[in-house]
């Protein structure tokens, strides 16, 4: 069985790429590494002691996807391509909207000259926007607020009437909530270019004395502690939910949409306070005001796909925090540092 993987080189994809050899697919990993590293797909070999084949695509090149799968008998795709940071959005808007639909309306195409009608398509928690109540399951009204919710929310509208134009196509739209953590062998993790946006890999900076210290944005929030609640799921985890979501789109037809999640929900301080007991580092913090667009709340409901994915998050905060720990303290300077490993000797 012949998976192609877009961008397969990032931080979900890399680990999701392991956990489809460590299963026995065969992979082909598309990537323009604009956000990633091909020393990623290197260590997946390692990790794995298996072999992949890498195309260095960018989705907008339409002729060179063609010609991958001249190459390759593909059975499905699990499409991770897209650029992810909320903020730079709404900075450059037109470039989100072109990179992730585009980019998502040329490999559907392509997948349809090809007849290959199986998909995982990496959406996100943000396509449910500012809600009130938790947790959030598949059913409530979708909303977005920024550039890059919207490219989610499109595409996911994209596929759906794909659907409803040839029954053949099977997609599962996987709608991840908060994935942290790293592959418990330290060799693969998050590599965030210049100041990470999102909070444990700034913890995980702040602890390897790259910043020098967290704000907290907002206490003041309903929540236990006042701090923002998320639901935070390990990478691992979340990749094991694309072989079962794999294994769902090639046995079924359809889109449905799934909640990556656990369903549980902790606070800012929650995380640090794991983070401390754990690697017995202290994080200093301070608190400052609300960071604009956040929300106080979220977390998933993940019955649908407990039940028919088979899945469910094993994972709890403390092996998140130790993952993450053990990727930054041994790739201080991400895919970038010149270490010799420990792991896996
Ligand atoms: P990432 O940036 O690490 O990985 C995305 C990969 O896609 C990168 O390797 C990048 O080089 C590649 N890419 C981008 N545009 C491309 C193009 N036009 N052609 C070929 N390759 C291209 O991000 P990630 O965290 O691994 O996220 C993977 C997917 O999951 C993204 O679609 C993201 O929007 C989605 N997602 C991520 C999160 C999160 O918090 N990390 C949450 C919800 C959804
Ligand atoms: N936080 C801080 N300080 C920081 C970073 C984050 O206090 O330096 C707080 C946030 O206010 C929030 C929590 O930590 O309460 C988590 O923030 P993240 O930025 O890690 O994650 P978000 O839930 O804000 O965003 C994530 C993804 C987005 C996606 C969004 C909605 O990063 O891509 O979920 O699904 F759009």
């Amino acid at each position: 069985m012949k998976v192609l993987v877009t961008g397969g080189a990032g931080y979900i994809g890399s680990h999701t790429c392991v956990e489809l050899l460590n299963a026995g697919y065969k992979i082909i990993v598309v990537d323009n590494l604009s956000n990633s590293k091909l020393v990623a797909l290197e260590r997946v070999k390692e990790i794995t002691g298996k072999e992949l084949e890498f195309y260095n695509v960018d989705l907008l090149d339409k002729v060179a996807l063609y010609q991958v799968f001249s190459n390759h008998r593909i059975d499905a795709v699990i499409h991770f391509a897209g650029l992810k940071a909320v903020g730079e959005s709404v900075s450059i808007p037109l470039k989100y909207y072109h990179n992730n639909i585009t980019g998502t309306l040329n490999l559907c195409e392509v997948m349809q000259a090809f007849g290959v009608n199986r998909m995982v398509f990496s959406s996100s928690a943000t396509v449910y926007g500012l809600q009130e109540d938790v947790p959030f399951s598949e059913e409530i009204p979708l909303q977005t607020t920024n550039p890059y919710g919207r490219t989610k929310l499109m595409v996911e509208e994209i596929l759906r009437d794909l659907y409803v134009s040839n029954q053949n196509w099977s997609i599962a739209l996987l709608r991840y909530f908060n994935p942290v953590g790293a592959h418990p062998s330290g060799y693969i993790g998050e590599d965030p270019s210049g100041i990470p946006n999102n909070l444990l890999p700034f913890i995980t900076q702040v602890a390897v004395g790259k910043l020098s210290e967290l704000k907290v944005f907002g206490n003041d929030y309903d929540t236990h502690d006042g701090t923002g609640v998320r639901d935070y799921i390990h990478v691992v985890d979340l990749a094991i939910g694309h072989i079962r979501a794999l294994e769902n789109v090639l046995n079924t037809a359809g889109v449905k949409a799934y909640n990556l999640g656990t369903g549980t929900g902790y606070s800012v301080l929650d995380m640090i306070n794991a983070f401390e007991k754990v690697t017995g580092i202290a994080i200093p913090y301070q608190i400052v005001d609300r960071r604009p667009g956040d929300i106080g709340t979220s977390y998933a409901n993940p019955t649908k796909a407990n039940k028919e994915l088979k899945w469910v998050a094993h994972k709890g905060i403390e092996e998140m925090c130790k993952d993450a720990w053990r990727w930054q303290s041994y790739n201080p300077n991400g895919f970038d540092t010149k270490v010799k490993h420990k792991a896996l000797k």
